[in-house]
């Protein structure tokens, strides 16, 4: 297919004119979204090694990460999603897709530890299959914009233990589906389970984009929270976590995660919820968690 250029000279390279030369060499019949994406992305590319004055062994050096990164990919293990957390692109992506009413709850990053296939569970039942960590009652509702409770919705939770892993990071230790589930609300729209406060932890960082994290000098460590996935016929998903309010790192999630709408009430309670799971001090924490669905377009 021809290309769009008018004479050789034009396609010449001149360094004033070069995401134009580049762009220009787009074939005419060229899907018309990814001329607009393309052209987009060329023309600030060339503008920003313009604005840095890039050396050669700079770019070199750019080449070489991304090379690292590729090579870090297997299929657990995404680094590229990775770096478009740390970058805040991730959830730059996600605010640009799913506008909500101001009052619906937002996503925020889905993270790699994510497993389809989690155990489905009555309301009420303890997803902590380790026993460790302080124990934690979770409840709420899921209703629609107008606060009609939404029946049969699926709320799928997922978080670390004690000791700041995912099952699927100690595969052997924990055991397998430790601190996951699906639970369905009831007619009033209402869920619960039990769990246990989660703790910060560090992203994946033996990698590239750990390597990245500390030469910028930024720490790897995700304030505490716990992931969900909400879902119901009609309704878009909601992609989500809540965080602890006591966490040091909430102003420094190294994936730009937490929106302040997102940080959650844990409230310790007097008396446990079970005695025999209740924590070293008898530690027991509650937190009601509602959550508002928009209708699918
Ligand atoms: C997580 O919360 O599981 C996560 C999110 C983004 C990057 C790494 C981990
Ligand atoms: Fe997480």
């Amino acid at each position: 297919m021809a290309n769009t250029q008018t004479s050789p000279e034009a396609g010449y390279f001149d360094k004033d004119r070069s995401a134009e030369i580049v762009n220009a060499r787009m074939a005419a019949g060229t899907d018309a979204r990814l001329r607009e994406v393309m052209e987009v992305m060329v023309r600030h590319l060339h503008a920003a090694v313009k604005e840095a004055k890039l050396t050669d062994a700079e770019w070199m050096a750019g080449i070489q990460f991304l090379t690292a990164t590729g090579q870090m990919c297997t299929d657990w293990r995404q680094e590229y999603i990775l770096l478009s957390d740390i970058l805040g692109v991730s959830m730059l992506v996600d605010a640009i897709s799913h506008e909500r009413a101001e009052h619906a709850t937002p996503n925020t990053v889905l993270g790699p530890f994510y497993l389809a296939d989690a155990p489905h569970y009555p309301n009420g039942s303890n997803i902590c299959l380790d026993a460790k960590g302080e124990p934690l009652l979770v409840k709420g509702k899921v209703s629609d914009h107008a606060g009609n409770p939404i029946a049969g919705a699926k709320v799928d939770v997922w978080q670390t233990n004690d000791e700041g892993f995912y099952d699927v990071q100690q595969k052997g230790v924990q055991p397998d589906w430790n601190l996951r589930g699906v639970f369905t609300t009831d007619e009033n729209g209402e869920y619960c389970f039990r769990s246990v406060k989660p703790k910060f932890y560090p992203i994946p960082d033996d990698g590239p984009v750990g390597k990245l994290l500390t030469a910028l000098g930024r720490h790897p460590n995700r304030p505490a929270h716990i992931h969900f996935i909400v879902t119901a016929p009609g309704f878009e998903a909601v992609t989500t976590h809540i965080f602890a309010p006591d966490c040091p790192y909430l102003g420094e999630d190294p994936v730009f995660g937490v929106k302040q709408s997102l940080v959650a009430e844990f409230r310790k309670i007097d008396a446990p919820i079970d005695k025999a799971s209740a924590g070293a001090d008898g530690a027991n924490w509650e937190v009601e968690w509602n959550f508002i669905l928009s209708p699918l377009p």
